[in-house]
This record gives structure tokens, C-alpha cells and sequence, in this order.
């Protein structure tokens, strides 16, 4: 099958599409481009009878390291047609159901997409974080409304006010994650699961999937509209900027500077 970006690989195996993200050298930071490709990716393998589950995965010891910062500076998002909030808004959209396989770190965007995924399997290195307030940002990804419902909360608070990592036993206390397994286990683990799922009736699958998120679909996009003006607006702040700057000098930020 055609790779629909150089970054994203789309694979299919019977009636499992599992696509990719391949940027190993950036830690498989998303850049715009990659959010467009992962969109149509998705769409496509909804629109597509021959798919029956969609699997999201990285590659070996990387899931992804979230928004690339440089790409996020030269184009950041303005609204809710830009390439991330598609994405998105396809992923919580899809009618199929998603599983993810998460082997290394989960940054940003990387942790919160798993919200939309219907399982997630996670090695003993996975690594999640949701640094928002450490770059001046805000939670995205609908993470402010979804997270709360599925963890509690406090738990979600702390998980968002201190973006500190946490590993993958925390992340299924947490009811994020559905299982844990050693590096080399995962993989195995995840194409059986999603073997086992494309072989039972789609059109079940498809409204058991509806049944279970329906409910939910108008606040999901309200938090996305909500947080997404408000990360626009803090991604053009001075102190977002000197995250950023400090992340790729590889210093700690310094909040009293401005500018
Ligand atoms: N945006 C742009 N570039 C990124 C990136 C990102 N989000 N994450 C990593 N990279 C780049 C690094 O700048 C580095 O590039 P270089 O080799 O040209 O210097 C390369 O990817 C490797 O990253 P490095 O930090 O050296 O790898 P690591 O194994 O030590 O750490 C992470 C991996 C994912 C934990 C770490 O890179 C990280 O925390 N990234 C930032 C995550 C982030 O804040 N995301 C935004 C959320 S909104």
C-alpha cells in the first residue's frame, strides 16, 4: 500500500489498515503535513469496506513527541479548519473502531488522541505526558472534558496542571490504557486484538461504537472549539515563545522573561 505522506506509513493486513507514524529522527513529531495525511488516512479507511479496524501505532521505543514545536511556530493553527483540528476531528469521528499501540513516549497530542481510541495497548516503556502548562499552553484534544469523566477529576488535574510523565501502569490505573506488555510483546498483542475485532460483524462493531460514544460527541465538540480558541491564543503568547526557544536550546523555560 502507498505511504500518504513520506511520515506516515499505511499498511493493511486482511481487514486491519494500520498507519504509522514514521519520523523516528524528530521522535515522530507531527508536523502539518502529517496531520493532513493522518486525516485522509482516516477518512479513507472509514469510506473503505475492505478495513474494518484502524490500528495507530509508531515505531520502536517512539510513539510520538506531539506537535513539532518548530512546524507549530512557522504554522500555528488559527482555527478549526486548520490540519490538527481535522485530524481530530476525523479521529473522534470515525466510525470504525480504533486501537493504538504505544511503545515509548506519548507526548502532548500523542497521549490525548489515545482519548479517542477505542483500546490502547502500552509496552513497559511507554511514557505519557500532557506538558501544556509547561510550554503556557492549555489541554487540547478535547483532554479538558474527557479526561475528568474517565479518571476523576483530581487525577486529571494533576495529570494536567504538572505535566509530569507517567508510565504505563499509571496510565491503565488511569483508565487510559487497556493493557500493558513487555517491548517486544506489543506488537504480537496488538495484531491479534485487532485480527480478533475485524472478524467479528463491522456493522455490529460500527454501532456498538455509536452507541457508546454518541452521547458524548456534542461535548467533545464543544471542548474541542472551546480549548482550541484558547491554545490559538496561548500559542501566541510570550511566555509559549520562551518555552518553545527554551525547549530547542535545551534549558529550562524562564517565565519572568518576556518576549
Ligand atoms: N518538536 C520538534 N522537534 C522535536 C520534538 C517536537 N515536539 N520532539 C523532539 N524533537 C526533536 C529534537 O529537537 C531532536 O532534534 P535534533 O536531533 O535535531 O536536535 C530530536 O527530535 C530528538 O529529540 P530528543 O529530545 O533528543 O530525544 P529524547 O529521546 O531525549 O527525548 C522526547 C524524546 C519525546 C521525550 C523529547 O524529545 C520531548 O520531550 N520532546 C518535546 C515534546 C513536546 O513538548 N511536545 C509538544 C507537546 S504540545
Amino acid at each position: 500500500m502507498n505511504a500518504a505522506n513520506e511520515h506516515i506509513r499505511v499498511t493493511q493486513e486482511g481487514a486491519v489498515r494500520t498507519l504509522a507514524f514514521q519520523r523516528v529522527e524528530k521522535k515522530n513529531a507531527f508536523t502539518l503535513a502529517m496531520y493532513e495525511a493522518l486525516a485522509s488516512a482516516l477518512a479513507a479507511a472509514d469510506a473503505d469496506p475492505t478495513v474494518h479496524v484502524v490500528v495507530l501505532a509508531g515505531q520502536e521505543g517512539i510513539f510520538t513527541a506531539g506537535n513539532d514545536l518548530q512546524d507549530f511556530v512557522a504554522h500555528p493553527p488559527t482555527g478549526q479548519d486548520s490540519a490538527v483540528f481535522r485530524f481530530l476531528s476525523q479521529l473522534t469521528g470515525l466510525e470504525k473502531p480504533v486501537l493504538a499501540a504505544v511503545d515509548g513516549p506519548a507526548v502532548g497530542i500523542g497521549t490525548t488522541m489515545l482519548l479517542h481510541c477505542d483500546a490502547v495497548y502500552a509496552s513497559e516503556r511507554a511514557r505519557f505526558s500532557l506538558p501544556f502548562v509547561n510550554l503556557a499552553l492549555c489541554p487540547e484534544g478535547a483532554s479538558s472534558f474527557l479526561m475528568p469523566r474517565l479518571m476523576g477529576l483530581q487525577r486529571a488535574s494533576e495529570l494536567l496542571m504538572f505535566g509530569e510523565p507517567f508510565d504505563a501502569v499509571a496510565a491503565r490505573d488511569a483508565g487510559l490504557v487497556s493493557r500493558v506488555t513487555p517491548p517486544g510483546e506489543l506488537m504480537p498483542l496488538v495484531a491479534e486484538r485487532a485480527r480478533t475485532l475485524a472478524e467479528k460483524p463491522l456493522a455490529s462493531l460500527v454501532l456498538t461504537k455509536r452507541l457508546l460514544r454518541e452521547p458524548l460527541r456534542g461535548a467533545v465538540k464543544e471542548a474541542f472549539a472551546r480549548e482550541g480558541a484558547a491554545f490559538v491564543e496561548r500559542l501566541a503568547s510570550p511566555e509559549a515563545k520562551e518555552a518553545f526557544q527554551a525547549f530547542f536550546e535545551r534549558r529550562k523555560p524562564n517565565f519572568s522573561r518576556r518576549g
